[in-house]
């Protein structure tokens, strides 16, 4: 699969050097590509971008989960994951459910790593249950294929108060241990975020464009944030489902269908099944579970950096109802 990445990837490599170059997150050189700022290389760059949006093909069916990173993906591949799955993982079913011993990220891809798998599931004529129909990206949706776009695919958007998505940048790019990647103080972190200088950056714009999406084609695009996500977990999980096209019935509802979702997502839950053992090259399962935390920007951020992102935000949304 390496082999088939790169190759993928160098057919592209003349355009990437006509794009704007900065130095930015964890001292690489970003590129900009139809506004925002991506790796040149492997399966988050922009060559992934444009060789997806060349001939990337989707299955009707599929149904995608979009999101800027660090704001919460991990945990809503699970819930939709299995939420989707549930009646092929329960107590009378004794299969062992994948979420309680692998990562979510092995239970629904991302587009940008599985288009380079000799056999991608979304092409299988009998794909992987396991995976069946569900995938993830964080591109922009700007950039997003065509293919995908004049697909009738659904597409469900998490974002989340940019302060924590911040703070969860520094956190993870830092336990990050490829050689190549310079750890950043949580300043140098702030001066990338403002600038929107890391993978799939600026932040805000990523979240403004599938709002405005979202409020055009709301049965087709579902916006979600993680704070809401948080405080009232039981209803959000509902509106997921009904999104998905598998509610809740009255009787799963009363049998504590949702709440056994609820738990096997849970950060502990999660977090003990993956404390071992490496997601990819450099990059741990455990990476991806930290705090969870509302709000957990407090303990980090000086008071001059959360005024001025709160000034940023307030700026860049000002025209849109987001309630973080
Ligand atoms: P923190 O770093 O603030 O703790 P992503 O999955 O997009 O990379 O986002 C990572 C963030 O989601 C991390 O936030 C991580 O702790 C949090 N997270 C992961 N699993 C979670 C879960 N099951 N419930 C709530 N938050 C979770």
């Amino acid at each position: 699969e390496k082999d088939n990445l790169a190759h993928l990837l160098d057919k592209y490599k003349d355009r990437l050097t006509t794009l704007p170059k900065q130095k930015g997150w964890m001292g690489e050189n970003l590129y900009l590509y139809q506004g925002f700022w991506y790796r040149s290389y492997g399966p988050f760059s922009v060559q992934m971008t444009m060789a997806l949006q060349d001939s990337y093909q989707p299955h009707p069916a599929n149904i995608y989960l979009v999101t800027p990173p660090k704001s919460g993906t991990t945990w809503v591949k699970a819930l939709m994951f299995a939420t989707l799955n549930r009646a092929r993982y329960n107590q009378n079913t004794l299969l062992p459910h994948p979420l309680l011993i692998s990562n979510p990220h092995n239970c629904v891809p991302f587009i940008e790593r599985e288009f380079t798998k000799k056999t991608p599931n979304y092409v299988q004529e009998n794909p992987n249950p396991h995976t069946a129909r569900l995938f993830s990206t964080h591109i922009p949706y700007t950039s997003l294929p065509r293919s995908i776009l004049d697909s009738s695919c659904r597409l469900v958007y998490l974002c989340r108060n940019p302060k924590d998505v911040m703070v969860s940048w520094y956190y993870f790019s830092n336990k990050l241990t490829k050689k190549h990647l310079t750890p950043m103080t949580i300043k140098e972190m702030f001066e990338v975020f403002t600038k929107g200088t890391l993978p799939y950056g600026p932040y805000w714009d990523h979240v403004k464009e599938y709002y405005k999406a979202s409020c055009q084609h709301p049965t087709r695009i579902l916006f979600l944030t993680y704070e809401v996500l948080k405080k009232d977990t039981f209803n959000q999980v509902k509106r997921i489902a009904e999104f998905l096209g598998c509610p809740f019935s009255k009787e799963e509802e009363g049998k504590g269908g949702v709440e056994e979702i609820m738990r096997i997502c849970s950060l502990e839950s999660l977090k003990e099944a993956n404390k071992d053992g490496e997601y990819n090259e450099g990059v741990s399962n455990a990476v991806f579970f930290r705090e969870g935390k509302v709000g957990g920007w407090g303990d980090d951020l000086t008071n001059e950096m959360s005024k001025i992102l709160d000034d940023i935000t307030n700026e860049k949304f000002q025209d849109l109802n987001i309630s973080f």
